[in-house]
């Protein structure tokens, strides 16, 4: 859905190009200012079509990119490496949930504050991303067990170097939303919005009474949380925390 509704503000915004060009009366040939026209023009039909904040961004620079990249003459197998590349990283992001990016040291603190002092602890990252989050809480916490689910292979990868050493810390491949929860005392997700409704159906089917939920960032709509916590990060991040 969200990749349809790009390549329409895209596409879109080409033929605004053109039909001003046809206008003015001006050529139509692939230039700068014209791709910029266009990168604000798909921008702004992205915000009409509520696309997430990233999508604007990659309005604004598609184009002015594609041309600045096609003047650089560079070889074919370098847009092939480019994309395999990003493709490993973002992996599914395209189609519209959660895109990587990573808790601070202090968001990491302030949820090893949240986790109780409780001997074999299970504690689990839903999309781990690189596992910088769940090594540093492994490290404090050596009576606790953490778990990493990550699906995009980069991350994965990195997040496998990053769990090296550590007994207390497993990382696996999987989807998030395959993995049972039951067996977790706390379970973190730093993931988008748009998954929140989706991701308290299955807390609330599969976690014990008793146990943890906490997202990072982004609250369940329409659920109070128990506590929330204001991390003192640049972000400027929030734990909502949801005991269930
Ligand atoms: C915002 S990052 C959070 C990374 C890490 N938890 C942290 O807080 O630093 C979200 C991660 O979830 C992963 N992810 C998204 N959907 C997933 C899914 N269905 N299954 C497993 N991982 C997923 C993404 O690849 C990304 O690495």
């Amino acid at each position: 859905m969200a990749a349809l509704k790009a390549l329409a503000a895209q596409l879109l915004a080409w033929v605004l190009v053109a039909a001003g060009c046809v206008v003015l009366g001006r050529p139509l040939v692939p230039s700068l200012p014209l791709a910029v026209v266009q990168g604000v023009l798909a921008a702004c039909i992205g915000v009409l079509l509520r696309s997430e904040r990233w999508w604007i961004a990659i309005h604004l620079l598609f184009s002015p990119a594609l041309l600045a990249a096609l003047r650089l003459d560079l070889p074919p197998v370098f847009a092939l490496a480019v994309l395999a590349g990003l493709t490993f990283v973002f992996w599914t992001t395209f189609r519209g949930e959660v895109p990587l990016f990573l808790s601070s040291r202090a968001a990491a603190d302030a949820l090893l504050d949240l986790l109780p002092q409780q001997a074999g602890l299970q504690v689990v990252d839903l999309g781990a991303g690189t596992g910088g989050l769940l090594r540093r809480l492994a490290q404090a916490r050596p009576d606790a067990r953490f778990t990493g689910i990550e699906h995009a292979p980069l991350p994965y990868l990195a997040a496998r170097l990053n769990a090296r050493g550590l007994a207390n810390l497993a990382i696996r491949r999987s989807d998030l939303w395959r993995r049972p929860l039951g067996g977790q005392d706390v379970v973190y997700a730093f993931l988008s919005p748009r998954v929140m409704p989706r991701l308290w159906e299955k807390a609330r089917a599969e976690m014990r009474p008793g146990t943890l939920l906490v997202s990072s960032s982004f609250p369940v709509p329409d659920i109070a949380p128990e506590q929330v916590i204001e991390v003192p990060d640049r972000r400027g991040t929030r734990l909502f925390c949801y005991r269930m």
